[in-house]
C-alpha cells in the first residue's frame, strides 16, 4: 500500500478526494474553506505568491496552497503587491470578444495559465462571463458583451486554454452582476425563464465548455438572496440542473453567514478579511459540532475543492516557478488585440497611403495605451507607460490609470518610414488643429477609462475630447479617430470624420495592433460584441439605478456616491424588464436602430453571401456560400440569426478567411437552447412544432439572405 494512495493517477479524482478526506481533521477540513488575501496578512504565509487570494495547504498530506490570482486579461498585480512583477496583458475581454475567434480565446487563455504557473499560482480568478446589460458598467471590459452564445463559447475556450497547464480557472461572477453602482447591496430582480435563456444560458455554455474548476459567485443578491448564499443557483441550477462537480467560492467581501451560506451551496470564502466575520472558520466548525450544518456537508464542500484540484492536475503537477517568455506571450497578446480592433467607419482614408504629413494627436499616444482599472490590472513587464493617481470615488483605493508602454506613434513612425509623424497631446482642442492643419491626415486618439466598483455616469467621451475630435475635423484634414474605450461610447462627430477605429483596451501590444491596422498590413476583421446606442434614452433603463449625482463640480456633472451603500441601506431592488433581451434583442424589441449594432465591423475587403440552404427538424443547419468580392486577402465573420419570440437571437457564427475572389461553403448548426424558450412547468426547455426564420446577416441589424425550416416539437432538461 503507498503510503499516499490518493496520489494513484489510476484512480478518479472523486475516489482520490476521498481518500484524502478519510485523513483530515475537522480542523484540516475547516482550513481548506476559507482563506486570507496574503498582502494583508501580517508577515505573509510563507508559500503565498502574493495574489488576491490564499488557502493554507495540508503539509503532512501533500495537499498544495492554493495560490489565487485574478487573471481575467492576464496575470494581474494591483497595487503592485508584487513588486516589479510584470506579466503580459491582453487586450480588454470585449476585445476578445470582438475577434469572434474560439481559437485565439483558446490561446490567449494557454498563455495566461502558463505565466500563472510560471509565478506560482495555480488558482485563477477569471475571466468573467457577465452578460454586459448597462453598456456604462464599469467591468464591461472584463467581460464578453452582450450575447450568451458569443460569451459562453468564448469564456469556456479561455477556461479550457488555462486549465491546459494543470491548474484550476474560475468562472466569475455568478449571477446578474451587471453593474457596479450599489454592487454590495443591489438586488438584481429577474424573471426565472429570462435569467435561464440569458446570464445562465452564457455560464452554462462556458462551463460544458471549458469545465472551470472553481465557480465564484457575484456580490449582488438575486431574487431577493444574496449570490453566495442562493440555494436556488448554487444547489438547484448550478450543482443540480447542470451537476456541476467543482467548487464554489465567494467573491472577497461577499459572505454574510454561516450555516445559511453552507447550506445554500457555498463551498469556500475568499478573501476573508473583507468580510465582516471570518463565517467559513471557526463558526463554521461551531456550527458543524451543533448539527446547524451537517458535517457531510463540509465534507462535500471539501470534496468539491480537493477533486478539482486533482483532476486538473494540480496534484500531479504542481505549479513550479519559471522563467516567463514575455516576449513569446507579447505575441499572443498582439494577435488578440489586431483580430479584436472593429473598423467602424472608412471613407477609403485607410489603410493610410500616398501621405507626406500625418499628425497624432491625443490619449497619451506618444507613451502607450490605456487599460482598465481594478482587480483585473496587469502592470505590464518592465513596467514603464503612465500611470495617473486617481483621487476620488471607491476605485480610487486600489486602481491607477494605467497604460501600458506601447506607444502608438512609435509604431506608426516605424511602420509609415519617411512619413513625417508628428504629435501634440490633444489637451487643447485649437492647438490640436494647428497641429493638424498642414498633415494630410490626423489620427486622433480618444480614451474612457473604466474601473470595477465604479459605472460611467455617460456613455460620451470623458472631458474635451469629443470637442477635441470636432475642432480637428472641421480643419477639412482627413480625421481618423481611434477608440480606447472599455465599453461603447456616444459619437456625435462622426458624420465628420473619414474613419473611426474601435481599439478597446488593446494590451500590452496594443500600439502596434493599432499601427498595424491603420497601415494595412492587418486586415481588420472584428465585429462588435455588445450595441453601440444612440443614446443611454434608449437603454432599458436610461439611469444607472443607485447612481447618485451630486451639484456640478467645475461644470461638471459627476457622481458623488458610486457605490450608494450609505444611500441605500437594506434592500435595493433592480428590476430587469428586459428579460432575456439583452443588448440587440433589446434595442429590436424597443424598436430602436443603434448606433453601431451589435456584430457589425468593416474590412479593407468586401463580402458577399449566396445559396442559402436551411433544413429544420431537432435543430436548425444552416448553410452559405461566402464569397471575398473586395481585392484584399480578409477574414469576414458572417453571423446567423433565428427569430424566437418575436426577437432576433445569434444561433452561430463563422470565421471565414479569404483569398480576393475566394469562395468558401460554411454551416452552421444551432444549439436547440437558442431555439427555445425555458419553461419553468416543464422545468426545462421547450420548442414548439412549427416554422422558424433564419437569417445571415453581417450584424444582428443587416440581414442578407433569408430563410426558414419546421422545427419539431421537443423538450430539452434544463
Ligand atoms: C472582484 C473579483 C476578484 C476579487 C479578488 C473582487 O473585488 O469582484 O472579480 O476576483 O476581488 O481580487
Amino acid at each position: 500500500m503507498p503510503t499516499q494512495p490518493w496520489m494513484d493517477k489510476s484512480l478518479s479524482p472523486d475516489a482520490r478526494a476521498e481518500l484524502l478526506i478519510a485523513e483530515l481533521t475537522l480542523d484540516e477540513m475547516i482550513s481548506l474553506v476559507h482563506g486570507p488575501m496574503p498582502a494583508l496578512v501580517n508577515p505573509p504565509p510563507a508559500d503565498a505568491a502574493m495574489g488576491a487570494g490564499y488557502i493554507p495547504g495540508v503539509e503532512r498530506l501533500g495537499i498544495p496552497p492554493l495560490n489565487e490570482t485574478d487573471a481575467s486579461l492576464g496575470i494581474a498585480n494591483p497595487r503592485k503587491i508584487r513588486p516589479g512583477d510584470g506579466a503580459t496583458g491582453l487586450p480588454s475581454g470585449l476585445a476578445l470578444a470582438s475577434t469572434w475567434d474560439p481559437e485565439l480565446a483558446y490561446a490567449a487563455g494557454a498563455m495566461v495559465g502558463s505565466e500563472a504557473r510560471d509565478k506560482g499560482f495555480n488558482v485563477l480568478l477569471g475571466g468573467g462571463a457577465n452578460l454586459a446589460r448597462e453598456p456604462r458598467c464599469g467591468r464591461n471590459f472584463e467581460y464578453l458583451g452582450e450575447d450568451p452564445l458569443l460569451t459562453g463559447v468564448l469564456a469556456g475556450e479561455a477556461i479550457r486554454g488555462a486549465q491546459s497547464n494543470d491548474i484550476v480557472c474560475t468562472l466569475k461572477h455568478f449571477a446578474l452582476n451587471d453593474q457596479e453602482t450599489c454592487r454590495h447591496v443591489v438586488d438584481a430582480r429577474i424573471d426565472e425563464g429570462a435569467l435561464r435563456e440569458s446570464d445562465l444560458l452564457a455560464f452554462q455554455i462556458a462551463i460544458e465548455r471549458g469545465d472551470p474548476g472553481s465557480v465564484m459567485c457575484a456580490y449582488n443578491r438575486i431574487n431577493g438572496e444574496w449570490a453566495g448564499e442562493n440555494d436556488f443557483l448554487l444547489n438547484q441550477v448550478l450543482k443540480g440542473d447542470w451537476a456541476y462537480p467543482g467548487w464554489v467560492m465567494s467573491d472577497w467581501g461577499a459572505v454574510h453567514t454561516t450555516a445559511k451560506a453552507a447550506l445554500a451551496g457555498l463551498d469556500q470564502e475568499s478573501g476573508e478579511q473583507l468580510d465582516k466575520q471570518v463565517y467559513f472558520g471557526e463558526l463554521l466548525k461551531e456550527a458543524v459540532q451543533q448539527g446547524e450544518a451537517p458535517f457531510e456537508r463540509l465534507a462535500n464542500m471539501v470534496h468539491r475543492i480537493l477533486r478539482s484540484l486533482i483532476a486538473h492536475g494540480v496534484f500531479d503537477h504542481p505549479a513550479e516557478r519559471r522563467e516567463t517568455d514575455y516576449q513569446a506571450n507579447a505575441k499572443v497578446a498582439q494577435s488578440a488585440a489586431e483580430a479584436g480592433i472593429v473598423l467602424l467607419k472608412n471613407d477609403g482614408v485607410l489603410p493610410l497611403s500616398g501621405m507626406r504629413k500625418v499628425a497624432l494627436i491625443g490619449a497619451h499616444a506618444d507613451v502607450g495605451v490605456l487599460s482598465g482599472g481594478g482587480s483585473s490590472q496587469v502592470i505590464a513587464p518592465g513596467e514603464q507607460g503612465l500611470e495617473i493617481p486617481v483621487t476620488m470615488g471607491p476605485s480610487s483605493a486600489f486602481s491607477r490609470i494605467t497604460y501600458h508602454p506601447s506607444a502608438p506613434l512609435a509604431a506608426l513612425r516605424g511602420l509609415l518610414g519617411n512619413v513625417a509623424v508628428t504629435y501634440d497631446a490633444g489637451t487643447d482642442p485649437q492647438t490640436a488643429a494647428e497641429a493638424a492643419r498642414d498633415a494630410d491626415v490626423a489620427i486622433v486618439f480618444a480614451d474612457q477609462w473604466c474601473t470595477e466598483a465604479e459605472d460611467l455616469p455617460t456613455l460620451s467621451l470623458p472631458g474635451d475630447q469629443d470637442a477635441l475630435i470636432a475642432a480637428v475635423a472641421a480643419t477639412g484634414v482627413k480625421t481618423v479617430v481611434v477608440l480606447e474605450t472599455g465599453t461603447p461610447v456616444l459619437t456625435p462627430w462622426l458624420d465628420d470624420v473619414a474613419a473611426l477605429l474601435q481599439a478597446w483596451y488593446p494590451g500590452v501590444r496594443g500600439g502596434e495592433a493599432i499601427a498595424r491596422v491603420l497601415t494595412g498590413e492587418v486586415n481588420p476583421s472584428g465585429r462588435l460584441p455588445i450595441s453601440f446606442p444612440r443614446s443611454t434614452d434608449d437603454l432599458v433603463r436610461p439611469q444607472i439605478p443607485g447612481m447618485i449625482f451630486g451639484p456640478p463640480v467645475e461644470g461638471k456633472t459627476i457622481p458623488t456616491s458610486f457605490p450608494g451603500v450609505q444611500q441605500h441601506k437594506g434592500r435595493f431592488s433592480v428590476e430587469h424588464p428586459e428579460g432575456a433581451d439583452v443588448g440587440y434583442r433589446w434595442f429590436a424589441r424597443a424598436g430602436k436602430p443603434t448606433a453601431f449594432p451589435f456584430g457589425f465591423g468593416l474590412s479593407y475587403s468586401r463580402f458577399g453571401y449566396s445559396d442559402l440552404t436551411v433544413e429544420g427538424g431537432d435543430t436548425v443547419t444552416v448553410s452559405f456560400d461566402v464569397t471575398n468580392t473586395g481585392d484584399r486577402a480578409g477574414t469576414d465573420t458572417p453571423q446567423v440569426y433565428a427569430t424566437v419570440a418575436g426577437g432576433p437571437r445569434l444561433i452561430g457564427w463563422s470565421r471565414v478567411a479569404l483569398q480576393p475572389g475566394e469562395t468558401r461553403r460554411v454551416t452552421v448548426t444551432a444549439d436547440p437552447r437558442l431555439l427555445a424558450s425555458y419553461d419553468v412547468s416543464l422545468p426545462g426547455w421547450g420548442i414548439a412544432a412549427g416554422k422558424v426564420e433564419v437569417a445571415v446577416g453581417t450584424s444582428a441589424e443587416t440581414m442578407t439572405l433569408r430563410g426558414e425550416a419546421r422545427l419539431a416539437a421537443r423538450t430539452l432538461k434544463p
